[in-house]
């Protein structure tokens, strides 16, 4: 018999796309505004909404929305910041844009999230804030980084690019409750999508009143912040920004997007759960946790092997097989530019090298077919063989 030959490739990750989402986006095509119109607010509306917080920017993505965070909690020159060295590169970047330093503490071997103890041991004179990131959706360990922020008066901008969604302690990422500013992005294979972009949350109305004017290029034209008032075009510019604006035609799709994330996370869960079924009793794997007091969002499923070799090979082999997998990420430490502008060097970070060498990311996202995880799981156990 012959046998039928699978021509899709499974990708780690894609986004969901409905005819309501197109809908969204060609009435906007249609309307008066591409850019600046009503969708933006919409948009923000929705998101604060949907986390609890009180305020939000919308932006063109989630590094923009990163560097934003930092310019409004005014990193500059000599300050320190720490992060998880397991992250995109973004989440250090950022600091690096406002002329900062990056510090990073190694990650808690379970959940692959900056590990405070870690946190703690790296605090100086010169720490200004921390960025814990919510690797693969599963909060880090808010009550422990807010305590360490509170006693060393540290901001807390939570790096949320892979959470929308997630729940910690009952409480919806982004709403707020651990920090002052969170960070979302929109790119595609992230919960929701807008094509680019991002968001920063905050219930601070000083940082949202700074974020909107970073946002264009440092202007304003709100009355109390202008010197003088030469009449009904005058604007200023009180700081240096960006152009970091996020569209109506993206906003339109992130309403719609949204709508349904409730239902993309369930989706997401319920492939998890077939992953984790399939693949528990394999002793040759560390499959993600979910700890007791969070609702983790499911970004991405990341095992570990526990024999490293086997990555390398196994990565190769499910590539031949039409499998898409990933590995999130190469610790930034490891990273020419860090090495040689600020002196990292491997062997500093032990667990997030060790995870590095044994993770590999397998396909998950919401519209994959239980017989398509099904599908991944025999492949990965066949191309072990
Ligand atoms: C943890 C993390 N931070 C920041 C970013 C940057 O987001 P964007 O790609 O929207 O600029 C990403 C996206 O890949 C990310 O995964």
């Amino acid at each position: 018999m012959v046998k039928m030959m699978r021509k899709r490739k499974i990708s780690y990750g894609r986004q969901t796309i409905t005819k309501d989402d197109i809908k969204a986006v060609t009435d906007v095509l249609r309307s008066d505004w591409l850019s600046q119109g009503p969708k933006i607010r919409e948009f923000e509306e929705a998101l604060c909404r949907y986390t609890g917080a009180k305020y939000a920017v919308a932006v063109s993505n989630g590094t923009a929305a990163l560097h934003m965070a930092c310019l409004a909690a005014g990193i500059a020159p000599g300050d320190e910041v720490i992060t998880s060295p397991v992250t995109f590169l973004a989440s250090a970047n950022c600091v690096v844009y406002c002329g900062g330093t990056p510090v990073f503490a190694d990650i808690d071997e379970e959940t692959v999230n900056i590990d405070p103890a870690a946190i703690e041991k790296k605090i100086s004179a010169r720490t200004k804030a921390l960025i814990p990131v919510h690797f693969a959706g599963h909060p880090a360990d808010m009550a422990a980084i807010r305590r360490i922020a509170r006693k060393r008066k540290l901001l807390v901008i939570e790096d949320a690019c892979h959470a929308l969604g997630a729940e910690y302690r009952g409480k919806k990422i982004g709403g707020g409750a651990y920090s002052d500013m969170t960070v979302f992005s929109f790119h595609p294979v992230k919960n929701i999508t807008t094509g680019e972009g991002g968001a920063i949350l905050t219930n601070r109305k000083d940082l949202y009143e700074r974020l909107q004017i970073f946002r264009t290029h440092g202007m304003t034209k709100t009355p109390r912040l202008l010197t003088r008032n030469d009449g009904p075009w005058y604007y200023e510019m009180p700081v240096l920004g960006y152009n970091y604006r996020i569209t109506d035609l993206q906003c339109a799709l992130g309403v719609s997007q949204l709508r349904k994330l409730d239902r993309f996370l369930d989706q997401r869960r319920t492939h998890v759960e077939t992953y984790h079924a399939l693949l528990a009793q394999d002793s040759r794997f560390i499959l993600p946790v979910e700890k007791k007091d969070v609702k983790a969002a499911w970004h991405i499923f990341v095992i570990q092997f526990k024999d490293a070799a086997l990555r390398d090979r196994t990565f190769q082999a499910l590539l031949r097989e039409g499998i898409l997998p990933q590995v999130h990420y190469i610790p930034i430490h490891l990273q020419p530019y860090y090495q040689k502008r600020f002196g990292y060097r491997r062997g500093q970070f032990p667990f997030a090298e060790q995870y590095y060498e044994r993770a590999m990311t397998l396909p998950l996202y919401p519209q994959l077919r239980k017989c398509d995880v099904r599908h991944v799981v025999q492949t990965l156990i066949k191309v072990l063989a």
